[in-house]
């Protein structure tokens, strides 16, 4: 999603705006550009594709000493992704870049007609732009000009401004999507992302919503969308919301494939003492959590596959009802939220504007809620009631493993705090499942990662297809869903992902030898069943690659690849790995760009 990045300073900031915007590429992006500002005059230079086509195009610029400048990374939303619509926008004296959605642009067209202004792109952000050069020229004051714009203004976004005849400042507004002031010696940087600061700099504040800033060499302010000037909470820079290396490996998927081990390892042993769940590190309220009649889960994406896991277990153990729903849909089909419930929002990067709104939703009905969250200080874990962190690290693909596997591995854990909480598993059951879960987990893991040459082996023949279905049961389907996506969304190959029981009800018409069928089966309950119907798909001619235990039935299967013997609630999770390597080796064979698939972002920050 778009990245901003801006600068106030002592040093020509040139190269620390290019540097930044290479840290925000894992964002996903189409074009990227940047305005310098010299002698009240801007200079903006914009291109299409990659930060290293616009670093190209800025050789043939004269080297700026500018100490004051914005650039930014574009994620095509309103507009063609090509030049003319790639940011900063200028209009008057104002130049401008933006994240997010303004839904009422088109609004201010007639009103910026009629003051002469002419727009030369499609984006709702010039749209902005001329707004705020409007009440600038009617008041000569930015921040009442901002103000002003803003309020007319209806989305969510982030903005850094500048103006050409200000020659010390930049202004950052932030209304729905993230925006962070770093705080240097003589400097002050706005970004999107911690990973767009320059390595010296060791503090961060994360603005509020609804706030403006203006940042200058020798400090910042902030206001309130009202003008009244608010307080800012410091935070230090840690390691792991810095930008991330490769370390070695070819890619950051395989690199954070390999990291799982160390990363559910971490973020268990937070949440256990005694050898049992203990969550009150997060703060979360147990007497809620012992009253509770129902759950709702929201999130999006691989978030939301680790949240149908979550209602999976928290169901099997407590015996409550779960609704899980994608959070794009939540609000519009208006939640029941009867009896003692609570919302429990899952995300890895805590800024996904449609997760953030569903929390909001359920805030604004009083609604207790929880997060699962891996980044710290995100807007999601500073919304929510209580933050549950997965001690991930940093994930930079774009296609999330690690933060999935941690998320299960945590969220089952959470499943048997609550069943013990509320007595529906004994101590002793509980004791044994959290050994599992911390101690045999990670290592099973890591034995999965060790066989990846089997893995790469089942995907040769994947690869040279154009479609496959995922088939699994009961919890298993879950494990298919994430799968499914993470093929799809790195090697385009069509999968989807099926209850396995559910095919013969119409989409086994699509087998045929072009069809793979991959299928997980790691519960007992359901073996048969499942075998069952690999071998239904085999004999209608589909190469079926099952995911099991050894023992379990294969006659069918083309391949198979043999989970490590563990404890049954770890074997879904081991399988999800299995996938992952299997998605990422696929897409290899194909020659797509494993950490920057097409059309994607990493955070995404629209609803
Ligand atoms: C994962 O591979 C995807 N890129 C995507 O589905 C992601 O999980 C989703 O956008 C949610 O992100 P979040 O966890 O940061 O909220």
């Amino acid at each position: 999603m778009c990245g901003i990045i801006g600068y106030a300073g002592k040093s020509p900031c040139q190269n620390i705006l290019l540097s930044g915007l290479y840290a925000l590429e894992y964002r996903g992006y189409d074009s990227a550009g940047i305005a310098l500002l010299d002698n009240e005059r801007f200079t903006i230079i914009k291109s299409r594709g990659e930060v290293s086509r616009l670093e190209e195009k800025m050789k043939a610029f004269q080297a700026s000493e500018s100490t004051l400048g914005i650039a930014h990374t574009r994620w095509a939303t309103h507009g063609e992704p090509g030049e003319r619509n790639a940011h900063p926008h200028k209009m008057g004296k104002t130049a401008l870049v933006h994240n997010g959605i303004i839904e009422n642009y088109k609004e201010a067209e007639p009103i910026l007609a009629e003051k002469c202004y002419t727009f030369c792109s499609d984006t709702d952000t010039e749209r902005a732009a001329g707004l705020i050069d409007l009440y600038y020229r009617e008041t000569g004051d930015p921040l009442a000009a901002i103000s002003r714009a803003c309020k007319k203004l209806r989305g969510s976004y982030a903005f850094a401004v500048m103006f050409e005849d200000r020659e010390n400042e930049i202004y950052g507004v932030r209304l729905g999507s993230p925006l962070l002031i770093g705080v240097g010696d003589g400097e002050s940087l706005l970004a999107s992302d911690t990973a767009a600061f320059p390595a010296h700099i060791d503090r961060y504040i994360a603005m509020e919503d609804g706030s403006i800033s203006r940042i200058f060499r020798d400090g910042f302010q902030l206001f309130d969308m009202s003008l009244a000037k608010i307080k800012a909470n410091e935070q230090p820079l840690t390691q792991i919301s810095r930008g991330a290396h490769k370390d070695g490996y070819e890619h950051f998927m395989r690199k954070e494939i390999h990291e799982e081990p160390a990363a559910v390892l971490k973020t268990l042993a937070a949440y256990i003492k005694n050898g049992l769940p203990d969550f009150s590190a997060s703060g979360v309220d147990t007497s809620i959590l012992k009253q509770l009649s129902s759950l709702h889960i929201a999130a999006c994406g691989t978030a939301m596959h680790a949240g149908l896991f979550a209602k999976f277990l928290i169901e099997k153990f407590l015996r409550i009802p779960v609704f899980a729903e994608v959070a794009s849909e939540f609000r519009y089909n208006e939640p029941i939220f009867d009896g003692n419930t609570a919302l429990l929002v899952i995300s890895q990067s805590g800024e996904t504007a449609d997760t953030l709104a569903a929390l909001r939703l359920a805030k604004e009905r009083g609604i207790y809620s929880i997060a699962v969250v891996n980044v710290p200080c995100s807007s999601i874990a500073r919304e929510a009631d209580a933050v549950i962190y997965t001690h991930a690290g940093r994930e930079v693909s774009v296609a999330s493993t690690k933060a999935y596997t941690v998320q299960t591995a945590l969220l089952s854990l959470f499943a048997l705090h609550l069943g013990s909480l509320r007595g529906s598993i004994s101590q002793k059951e509980a004791q044994k499942i959290c050994f599992s879960l911390s101690r045999e987990l990670p290592e099973k893991i890591d034995e999965v990662i060790a066989r990846e040459d089997e893995v790469r082996a089942l995907c040769h023949s994947i690869s040279q297809k154009e479609s496959a279905f995922f088939i699994g049961r009961g919890v298993d389907a879950h494990i298919c869903a994430e799968g499914a996506l993470k093929l799809k969304e790195i090697s385009y190959i069509n999968a989807q992902a099926y209850p396995a029981g559910e095919l013969k009800h119409g989409t086994i018409s699509l087998i045929s030898n072009d069809f793979p069928v991959i299928a997980v089966s790691t519960q007992l309950c359901s073996a048969e069943k499942t075998a069952a119907n690999v071998r239904e798909v085999a004999s209608r001619g589909a190469d079926v690659y099952l995911i099991a235990p050894a023992d379990f039935p294969q006659d069918g299967a083309k391949r198979v690849f043999a989970l490590p013997k563990a404890a049954e609630p770890l074997l879904p999770i081991l399988a999800a790995t299995v996938t992952q390597l299997l998605a990422y080796h696929t897409a290899l064979l194909r020659g797509c760009n494993v950490d920057k698939p097409r059309n994607l972002a990493k955070s995404v920050t629209v609803e």
